[in-house]
């Protein structure tokens, strides 16, 4: 099992439903206050009208979940593929001339003034070119993480944030795990002191082989232009690499706990698989302020284990986090936590009605943002400093300029 399969698992439970039901009262009670100033294009107690960019696995799974939200309404949609806007455009009943495909189908949706915010599902290294359009064209946007593939993507995501915050736009970025009770709270407990001194810690990111139904799409080395876009997940240009796509979530827990950005990054990386240009095994330490060591590995590959686990070991105590299991502290202070239940389902129905209330009370912070950046660029500095086999510092990675640019001869604009 890993994040993208865990879609289809959907596992649920009671705290899981009771989660929903809140956040579902909390989104009903919102929608019927809405000021028609705070929506762009509505009328008081109308929806939100929402454009899909990206109808794949993601998209269309969070898209049944807006709709069940209450507060939104799908009216625009692209997807580079027609067969993918089109079965989407079916379900959720969009005009066939507010359906868009190719490269640049998000402009025209964007063009065609249908919406008030686009909830972007792509792969990642469209994510800083099509957010920025959602800003620039006056609209909020709902971001899939990662943000970006490479450094400048991540500071071009920050720049449209903080363009939408100036502009009164809402831009939140989909992580999970901040949204839920027990990770904050244990998170708010850490950075109070309740573990003293935080020493060492480890994040992991342990799952299957996730993509190896594409590697067919390699044989004989002849790969399609639109496989090449499908297989998206093997290519480390589209992806930003199993660092960056996948593992994210564990270091994103790990420094919002140590709520600092590390200072250097020493790692190695390998190919385990046949196809593909990435890495599924990762081993990289990073030095954080204060000398606090983290060691962090994953692995893409194989069968039998699967875990997301961020731990740090404190003076008096341990924080240990499950992405798909329990939050707890234990130690002089300690804190029982429990099992986060579906938190795949339930951070995204939290983001989603947070997304809603932003927007109808007029809170522009976008607090999801910074966090983001850090995590992404954190993943980006374990990425670089394998690559290089050598440390890498903060600076360096900060300055880069290095993009990462997938081919996409033969795709249609
Ligand atoms: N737990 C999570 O937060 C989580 C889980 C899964 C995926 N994701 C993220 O969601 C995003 C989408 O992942 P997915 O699993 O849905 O992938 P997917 O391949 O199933 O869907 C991507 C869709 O985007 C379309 N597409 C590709 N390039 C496009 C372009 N330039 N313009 C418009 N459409 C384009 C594809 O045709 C496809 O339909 C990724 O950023 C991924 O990292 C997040």
């Amino acid at each position: 099992m890993n994040i993208k399969s865990s879609a289809v698992k959907d596992k649920a439970n009671k705290l899981g439903r009771r989660q929903f039901l809140k956040n579902a009262g909390a989104a009903a009670l919102a929608f019927t206050i809405v000021e028609p100033q705070l929506v762009r294009g509505s009328a008081a107690n109308s929806k939100i009208k929402l454009g899909l960019v990206g109808c794949g696995g993601r998209g269309t799974w969070l898209a049944d979940l807006f709709q069940k939200h209450g507060g939104y309404q799908f009216t625009a949609a692209a997807d580079y593929f027609q067969d993918k806007v089109d079965a989407f455009g079916e379900q959720y009943k969009i005009d066939k001339n507010q359906r868009f495909t190719g490269l640049n189908g998000y402009k025209k949706l964007l063009a065609g003034k249908a919406v008030d915010a686009i909830i972007i599902q792509t792969p990642p290294y469209f994510h800083p070119e099509q957010a920025a359009a959602g800003v620039e064209a006056g609209v909020h946007v709902y971001l899939a993480k990662p943000i970006a593939v490479d450094v400048p993507g991540c500071m071009s995501i920050q720049q449209s944030a903080q363009k939408a915050g100036a502009q009164k736009l809402c831009f939140l970025v989909d992580f999970q795990t901040r949204t839920h009770p027990f990770y904050r709270e244990a998170v708010k407990r850490v950075q109070y002191g309740d573990i003293g001194k935080i020493v060492s810690g480890e994040a992991a990111y342990l799952c299957d082989a996730t993509w190896s139904q594409y590697y067919p799409f390699f044989e004989n080395g002849n790969i399609s232009p639109e496989n090449r876009l499908r297989a998206w997940g093997l290519s480390r240009e589209l992806s930003g690499d199993v660092i960056t796509e996948q593992n994210i979530h564990v270091l994103d827990v790990a420094t919002w706990i140590l709520d600092e950005h590390p200072l250097q990054a020493t790692g190695f990386s390998y190919r385990y698989r046949p196809v593909g240009t990435c890495h599924d095994t990762n081993s990289v330490i990073y030095t954080f302020p204060g000398d606090v060591l983290l060691t962090f590995h994953s692995k893409q590959f194989g069968k039998a284990y699967d875990d997301l686990l961020c731990r740090m070991y404190g003076a008096n105590g341990v924080i240990d986090t499950h992405y798909f299991g329990s939050v707890s502290i234990s130690g002089d202070k300690p804190f029982k936590g429990g099992d986060v239940g579906n938190l795949y389902t339930d951070g995204a129905v939290s983001n989603i009605a947070d997304f809603h209330a932003n927007i109808t009370s007029g809170k522009y912070a976008n607090t999801t943002v910074a966090p983001s950046v850090r995590s992404n660029l954190t993943t980006i500095m374990g990425r670089l400093a394998a690559d290089k086999g050598a440390p890498v510092s903060w600076e360096e990675v900060s300055n880069s300029q290095a993009t990462l640019t997938p081919d996409l001869t033969g795709l249609v604009l």
